[in-house]
């Protein structure tokens, strides 16, 4: 794929909007970023842009493409502006009437050849795709969080996707720089099936005083060679969205290690959140999504 030639669009501007567009307009696609709020549309912007300006900082990013990565955002709260983008990234809340309603307003308005993916966690392409009067162009593209750093994206077809879609995603995942993993189109695709019990159990460690948080933050990458601790990663996660997850696949495949800890649902009530609201197993001073 020839980026310079595309326009990708993210629909959404949440934690994993806001991380697909970091990645897409990193890799030279000008992107438009769209959400239905304005207070998260100039957050995810925000974010974004602390992204390159830190990576500048710490020397990871040169000053002119951290410069012209900047240049090829923008964002727009009008459906209507995506008509031009080829490929069309949807991350907004997982609600399958909010997906598949999205879907079906994009039918008048996107080209003939653009791709539609969809980075649901839980729900169904296949079910997503039903909203769209082209089901063949809709792919599963689940980005891992944060989406800027991690390379893994899983790659699920629906029972409608054609051949020639799968293939251009795969084309489009590569030159991204991503690693694509297929994988069919089941509840929690691999990963979550193997993370969200994995999480539990440390906030089930942490409930029953096996060690503080900063411990077990500390001795499971440590131990397990993972990139961060399981309560930075879900302050990343959203707890709102990990309750979400949880329940939505333990609800599908009835296995009691999917069920969320009474702490998820105590954290929520309270609004602590993540980084999002500033507070959720620790405190940040701001509430960009994620970066610093
Ligand atoms: N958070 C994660 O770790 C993670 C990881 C992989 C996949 N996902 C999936 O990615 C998707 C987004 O998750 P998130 O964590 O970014 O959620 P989030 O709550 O941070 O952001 C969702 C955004 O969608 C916007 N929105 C809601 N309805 C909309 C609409 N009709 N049109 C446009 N924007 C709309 C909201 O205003 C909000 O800004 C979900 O499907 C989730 O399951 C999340």
């Amino acid at each position: 794929m020839n980026n310079e030639n595309h326009t990708v669009a993210v629909l959404g501007a949440g934690t994993m909007g806001a991380g697909i567009a970091t990645v897409t307009a990193r890799a030279g696609y000008r992107t438009i970023l769209f959400d239905i709020d304005e207070h998260n549309l100039r957050r995810g912007i925000g974010t974004v842009h602390g992204f390159f300006d830190k990576s500048v900082r710490l020397g990871k990013l040169d000053a002119d493409d951290g410069r012209a990565a900047k240049e090829a955002l923008s964002g727009t709260t009008e459906l209507a502006e995506l008509g031009p983008c080829t490929v069309l990234i949807e991350a907004v809340v997982e609600d399958l009437a909010v997906k598949t309603e999205l879907f079906g307003r994009l039918d008048g308005i996107i080209a003939e050849s653009a791709l539609l993916h969809t980075n649901t966690s839980t729900l169904s392409v296949t079910g997503i795709a039903s909203g769209s009067r082209y089901p063949e162009r809709v792919v599963g593209t689940h980005y891992c969080n944060p989406a800027p750093l991690m390379k893994l994206v899983e790659l699920a077809d629906g029972r409608h996707t054609a051949g020639w879609a799968h293939r251009s995603t795969a084309e489009f995942l590569a030159s991204l720089a991503k690693t694509a993993v297929v994988t069919e189109d089941r509840p929690g695709f691999i990963v979550n099936r193997f993370l969200i019990p994995w999480e539990n159990s440390c906030i089930r460690a942490l409930e029953s005083g096996l060690g503080s948080k900063e411990a077990i933050d500390a001795a499971v990458p440590g131990a397990l060679g993972q990139p961060m601790g399981p309560f930075r990663l879900l302050d990343i996660v959203g707890m709102d969205i990990h309750q979400q997850v949880a329940t939505r696949l333990y609800e599908q495949l009835r296995d009691p290690r999917f069920f969320p800890p009474p702490m998820v649902d105590r954290m929520v009530s309270a609004g602590d959140l993540g980084r999002k609201t500033g507070r959720g197993f620790y405190e940040y001073d701001d509430t960009r999504l994620f970066g610093s």
